[in-house]
């Protein structure tokens, strides 16, 4: 069988009517950490160590150069603190669940981070998985990995790649074929943090979507029936010296046990060949840039342009932020929010866009405004290339949206609800599934910068990928080439939420 990923997008929908309920069999619960037991392990000091700066300059698309030697192990361990750390604990009726720097749908972490390296002091080269709840590195595999992941260069030779999977059975327990659409947005998430802890040290980066996977998973370890690779970020270094010659890679083997989170893991058809589809990468085609003009939506002539942030008023600077970032429901309707935080806020969107490449070009970003001073109730396109917004029909549409997001009532008292979108039909074309994966990708790392910023202006953000998707659909008149791929929620929040950390 062979699927879109827009027949997969379609199959994955929730519709009102046809909701197939699903029992939670708790004996099956995933485990949220991955273990290595018996594998070198090396702790991480708990303790991020950084001048603290301004969330949004760091957002701000800037050029840095690469650096000359990779980091030290104290570094590389704050960078991996950074892209994600332990930040609050709840108890519930099984246990605890501990919270994290990175929203997850559902609390289910699928997503698992690695690094590749060689050449750094104090690390001996190999593979290690980042594990979170130490936190600490642990080496799975010890060897010279740059042969396989950075092409033919001297054994030795610095290099650091970080590795972002997700495990698959981790979100499918609850949410079934619906779940790939998480691994990817929730990966995004991740991702983003990363690259952001890697701008706070100034470190470049290169983002590759388009590996192989056959390779990269092998590299890995992972059972690629349960556990796959979606991005590499691989750190260039200008003046490689050579360290020590280094052995070849260990082998791999039992490794991929691991990647098996509960005892029965129940594989999701759909979900299992959208992914397989996404392994296929297509050469890079970009795609037509998501265009309401095009989509008969507005006129030309409608777009407005919004004044420039005003520097905001930052409640937490970078990167303390990550440890006050939570979904927050308790929005309240009082005081409208400002032009200045709205203006903030597309900006964030905006600046995301700019790093976009290929096949996210058919992502679009649309606003339903309902509280923000001096403007007008309504749906709103969003120029992601200016800050501009044009006007697609006036009116209260929270109210209906919360409805179509599986009746979560709370989201109709938020500020905004900024909804992230994609022409699946042109990013199939152009990208195939691969572009799926890309657009998703993006998705969740522009609800990532979302949730971060909305912290840091002290209100409250909570990301939804629960919608009835025709409902919402329609309810904007989107036409049916454009899927609603995320939802975010920001707005004023009673100040009462406290969380205990870590
Ligand atoms: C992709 C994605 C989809 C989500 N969908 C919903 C949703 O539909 N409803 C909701 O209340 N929360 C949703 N959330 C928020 C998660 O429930 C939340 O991130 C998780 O419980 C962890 O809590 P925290 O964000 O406060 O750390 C979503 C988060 C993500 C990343």
């Amino acid at each position: 069988m062979k699927y879109s990923a827009l027949a997969y997008h379609q199959l994955s929908s929730y519709d009102r009517l046809k909701m197939d309920p699903h029992a939670l069999d708790w004996e099956q619960e995933p485990a949220v950490y991955k273990d290595y037991p018996g594998k070198k392990v090396l702790d991480i000091p708990l303790e991020v160590k950084l001048e603290p700066v301004s969330l949004f300059k760091l957002f701000q698309p800037q050029e840095i150069r690469a650096q000359n030697h990779p980091p030290s192990f104290e570094t590389l361990g704050q960078l991996l603190l950074l892209a994600q750390m332990l930040t609050g604990r709840a108890r519930h009726a099984n246990g605890e669940i501990w919270f994290r720097s990175i929203a997850s749908a559902g609390a289910l972490y699928p997503s698992e981070l690695y690094i590749a390296c060689s050449g750094i002091a104090g690390l001996a080269a190999g593979i290690y998985h980042y594990d979170v709840s130490k936190p600490a590195l642990a080496l799975i595999r010890s060897g010279n990995p740059m042969p396989v992941l950075d092409g033919d260069k001297a054994s030795g030779t610095p290099m650091l790649t970080f590795l972002i999977s997700a495990i698959f059975f981790r979100s499918a327990w609850k949410y079934r074929d619906r779940a790939y659409r998480y691994h990817l947005l929730d990966s995004g998430h991740l991702l983003e943090n990363l690259l952001l802890a890697l701008r706070a040290f100034s470190f470049a980066y290169e983002l590759n979507i388009d590996f192989d996977d056959h390779q990269v998973n092998e590299i890995l370890g992972v059972d690629p029936r349960r556990e796959g690779c979606l991005a590499l970020v691989k750190v260039p270094f200008s003046s490689p010296v050579s360290a020590d010659t280094v052995e070849p890679l260990e082998s791999a083997e039992g490794l991929s046990r691991y990647s098996q989170v509960a005892a029965r893991e129940e594989m999701y058809d759909a979900l299992r060949i959208v992914h397989q589809e996404s392994i296929k990468v297509m050469s890079g085609q970009e795609c037509r840039a998501g265009d309401w003009v095009r989509y008969g939506l507005i006129d030309k002539n409608s777009w407005k342009s919004i004044a420039s942030p005003v520097p905001a008023n930052e409640v937490y600077r970078y990167p303390e932020v990550l440890l006050h970032r939570r979904s927050k429901r308790n929005f309240i309707t009082g005081e409208p929010m400002s032009a200045a935080c709205l203006s903030a806020i597309i900006s964030l969107v905006n600046d995301g866009f700019e790093s976009c490449s290929l096949a996210a070009k058919g992502l679009s970003c649309g606003l339903l405004v309902d509280n923000v001073a001096e403007m007008e109730p309504g749906f709103y396109a969003v120029k992601s290339a200016d800050r501009s917004l044009a006007l697609v029909t006036a009116g209260n549409f929270l109210g209906h949206m919360s409805h179509a997001c599986l009746d979560q009532r709370w989201l109709a008292q938020a500020a905004i609800h900024v909804l992230l979108f994609a022409d699946l039909v042109e990013v199939e074309k152009c990208a195939g599934a691969r572009g799926y994966r890309e657009v998703m990708l993006v998705a969740g790392r522009l609800g990532q910068r979302l949730y971060l910023g909305a912290t840091v202006l002290g209100l409250g953000c909570c990301g939804i990928g629960a919608f009835y998707d025709r409902e919402a659909s329609e309810l904007i008149g989107m036409p049916d080439q454009v899927s609603l791929l995320y939802l975010l929620a920001v707005g004023q929040v009673k100040k009462s939420l406290h969380n205990k950390t870590k």
